[in-house]
């Protein structure tokens, strides 16, 4: 069966570079969407407004290996006041499922296009970032100042990674944390910006900020049947509330339509600092090597686990926190927030 599926992206100037890297986001999306391969493409028809001259989009999907497809590239039929510098697509594909089932692609400027076609956001801010990255602090003020509830999602994973410490349960055999599962209960409550979180009924929102259950944490959130007994309980936190939330995911897969969506970073040594800043008020003694050389295994681990791992989404605003304070920090999300 053949189905079309229509794409249409606004250009920033009138260069090859941007004809073709524009051409190959909207086909790399079209093809997304609709979870095609290469192969599945029969045909495609490129129409350009008459501003667009410099070269050819089809040569964009040579470039990409899309070789066997038939392609061809007209000027748009001009009328007066519609979108300039404009790409549209008529794309024929091989499908298995009915045409009313294509996702069509509008992407830029064009989205106005077609504006029954734009998925509204979730209320939320997402906040994804390595340890020490600074993302609970000024997630807990963003909140404050939005009226928001704060979400920490690290607390979940580290709350059944005590679970499994107080319990003598081998926290990296996935198969001995799965059975004890329906055992544990979590229960977060919200009041003033703040999280605490209950474990069984007791709570241990002091109890889980110790290294020995971050590394227990890390281990547990690579076993499936934890993130998803945790994922859905964030996924039905957000449905009934307005959140800013922190963690590995949120962007990439818990709140993938999030409206804001944010990814902290900073060098180990500077997060290393703030971590033993973090024990010292606890008093806490700590050893600075020790304390870094965690940070950089619990990224490794977070990183290249299997399920969900820790990733920038595509559509996140990358801030290094290295050389920011707080509030520099706080004001630039709050500006994209606002925005
Ligand atoms: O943010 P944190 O240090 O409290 O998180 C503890 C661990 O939990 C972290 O090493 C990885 C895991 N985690 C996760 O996998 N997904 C999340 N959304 C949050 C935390």
């Amino acid at each position: 069966m053949c189905c079309c599926i229509r794409g249409a992206i606004t250009i920033e100037e009138n260069t090859k570079e941007c004809i073709w890297s524009n051409t190959e986001l909207m086909l790399g999306e079209i093809i997304k969407r609709n979870s095609l391969s290469a192969e599945d493409i029969i045909s495609v028809v490129f129409t350009a407004t008459r501003d667009i001259d410099a070269a050819y989009p089809a040569v964009a999907l040579r470039k990409m290996g899309i070789t066997e497809a038939s392609l061809i590239c007209m000027q748009e039929m001009y009328v007066k006041g519609s979108l300039p510098m404009c790409i549209r697509v008529m794309v024929t594909v091989a499908a298995d499922k009915p045409q009313r089932d294509m996702e069509h692609v509008y992407l830029k400027g064009a989205v106005v296009l077609r504006p029954d076609l734009v998925k509204k956001k979730t209320e939320a801010i997402a906040i994804d970032g390595p340890a020490g990255s600074g993302k609970s602090t000024v997630a807990k003020l963003i909140a404050k100042e939005l009226d928001y509830i704060y979400v920490d999602t690290g607390a979940m994973y580290r709350a059944v990674g005590l679970y499994c410490i107080n319990n003598n349960i081998d926290y990296t055999d996935a198969k001995a944390v799965e059975a004890v599962l329906e055992g544990i209960d979590i229960d977060l409550v919200h009041s003033e910006g703040m999280q605490r979180i209950f474990l069984n009924g007791r709570d241990v929102t002091e109890d889980i900020r110790t290294p020995a259950v971050a590394d227990s944490a890390s281990k547990v959130a690579a076993i499936g049947a934890v993130r998803q007994m945790l994922v859905a309980l964030q996924k039905s936190i957000v449905r009934k509330n307005k959140v800013v939330m922190d963690g590995r995911d949120i962007g990439t897969n818990v709140i993938p339509d999030a409206r804001v969506k944010i990814y902290l970073d900073a060098n180990v040594p500077e997060r290393a600092k703030r971590r033993c800043h973090e024990l010292e008020e606890k008093g806490i003694a700590y050893d600075f090597d020790a304390v870094a050389k965690d940070i950089s295994a619990r990224d490794e681990y977070d990183k290249n686990r299997e399920l969900n791992p820790l990733t920038v989404a595509e559509d996140a605003l990358v801030i290094d926190t290295s050389d920011m304070t707080v509030d520099e920090v706080k004001n630039k999300i709050l500006e994209t927030a606002r925005g």
